[in-house]
């Protein structure tokens, strides 16, 4: 097993870890719902806007949705804060890992989610101002908006993947490495259909409510018209869905895949083909009363995303297990280590003993990286056996001058310690693996 296995903190959390996990969910869940509204939102005003150059009526609904962006962004944010502080409580080491190893790019999206508002309010308040000459200029901010709203769940999603296979922490540098593991597009294609999906949705009861005044804001569209629209949008968006789920759940690496998980999926899906024949139902052409069914419509999406993220959750918990029972078990370790330690001064036993020069040096100078057949910093003594055998001259060699070869962090040089001691200390790290 070539993963690093780091110690748990061992530290009392403010509730149980079930509980957080299902704060986590849930707080996830409210969060991500205003994420849609806010990327599919912008999606969808930046293709009305494009649509309107024909036909002036969808400048003007391009328009009216742009106008919900900026508040959709702001309790996105905000509801984003609350996963976070408990995504970090729930799997400290996993994110923070995951965390570092993205590192510039994590960062980055505080100075781009900036930048994206910024535009976004240019974006909604230049409407007016830039039609006409100006226009192709809108746009652009339109379209600049669009890249950044499109790119920053990348960075979240690479992320989260990446904290479940700590396999691949060792060779992943990076948010663009991060990219390649095998499940964060599919996941990212599958998200991006579900924000225009669920925008399309809710522009339903948004546009179709009859408080809307429809005549003075949108000329041109009737009611059911509209509805009929955006109900259309949400179908055949979610229609791509039955396809993108399908490859998300065969690219994800099997570790995590259980009973349970495929259970809650079928769910999942059951509700959602029901919500496909509800919607087909509404926007038949002989349907007068379109958005009758709305609340319906609601409740089975819900049940459909709620399946999802629960199953998400599963699988997260099952992916990471065993790597987090070893990591409770070196933390255990740890912890007998040095009450062994404690107890050992308390009794007056402080040298302690060693059987021989070597493994003395060994202690003092190698352990700290290289474990048995754990890789901690440095290979393990197992994997160095394999390439050294014997050879006790090229690991006092190695030792003196180290190369990279790994490409992580590079070893220090032990040329101090003299060609005795490393000698010795090559002779015991060699009698462990049972060579003389
Ligand atoms: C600060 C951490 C650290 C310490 C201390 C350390 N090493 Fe290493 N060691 C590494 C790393 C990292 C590598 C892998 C380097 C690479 O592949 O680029 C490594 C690799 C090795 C290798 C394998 C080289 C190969 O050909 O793949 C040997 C042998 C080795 N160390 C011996 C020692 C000995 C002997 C000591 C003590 C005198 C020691 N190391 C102390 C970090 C350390």
């Amino acid at each position: 097993m070539n993963e690093p296995i780091p110690h748990d903190l061992g530290l009392q959390l403010p509730l149980p870890p079930g509980a957080l996990k299902f704060l986590l969910v849930l707080l996830f869940l409210l969060h991500i719902l205003f994420v849609n509204f806010m990327v599919g939102g912008h999606t969808l005003a930046l293709l009305f806007e494009l649509a309107g150059l024909k036909k002036q009526k969808y400048d003007k609904l391009a328009k009216e949705i742009s106008k919900t962006i900026t508040v959709n962004k702001s309790l996105a944010v905000v509801l984003g804060v609350a996963p976070l502080l408990v995504i970090n409580l729930a799997y400290t080491t996993y994110f923070y890992s995951a965390t570092s190893l993205t590192g510039i790019a994590w960062i980055m999206v505080i100075p781009l989610v900036t930048l994206a508002f910024l535009l976004t309010y240019l974006y909604s308040y230049s409407w007016q101002r830039w039609q006409g000459d100006h226009k192709t200029l809108h746009i652009i901010v339109g379209v600049m908006a669009a890249i950044l709203f499109w790119t920053i769940p990348l960075i979240f999603l690479a992320n989260v993947n990446l904290m479940l296979f700590p396999s691949r922490w060792l060779t992943v540098s990076g948010f663009l490495s991060a990219l390649s593991l095998p499940n964060v597009l599919p996941r990212y294609f599958h998200f991006l259909l579900a924000t225009v999906a669920v925008t399309a949705l809710f522009a339903v009861p948004y546009f179709g409510r009859q408080k809307f005044d429809l005549e003075s804001r949108l000329p041109g569209f009737e009611r059911n018209e509209i509805k009929r629209l955006f109900y259309r949008i949400a179908f055949f968006v979610t229609l791509f869905q039955f396809m993108a789920g399908p490859l998300l759940l065969f690219t994800l690496p099997v570790q995590g895949i259980s009973w349970e998980l495929y259970g809650v999926i079928l769910i999942g899906v059951i509700s959602a083909i029901t919500f496909m024949i509800l919607v087909w139902n509404e926007i038949r052409p002989d349907n007068p009363r379109v958005g009758r069914f709305f609340g319906l419509v609601v409740v089975l999406l819900t049940t459909t995303v709620v399946a999802m993220a629960y199953g998400r959750h599963i699988y997260r918990d099952r992916a990471i297990e065993p790597h987090h029972e070893a990591m409770l078990e070196r933390t255990q370790e740890f912890y007998w280590a040095s009450e062994a330690a404690r107890a050992r001064v308390r009794m007056g036993i402080t040298q302690q003993t060693f059987g021989s020069g070597g493994e003395k040096a060994f202690e003092q100078n190698c352990s700290v990286c290289h474990a048995m057949d754990m890789t901690l910093v440095g290979p393990s003594l197992t994997e160095i056996y394999e390439i050294y055998e014997n050879d006790i001259e090229a690991i006092v060699t190695w030792s003196k001058d180290p190369g990279v070869k790994r490409g992580g962090a590079p070893m220090p040089a032990f040329k101090h310690l003299g060609d005795e001691t490393l000698t010795e200390i090559a002779e015991y790290m060699l009698s462990l693996m049972g060579a003389e």
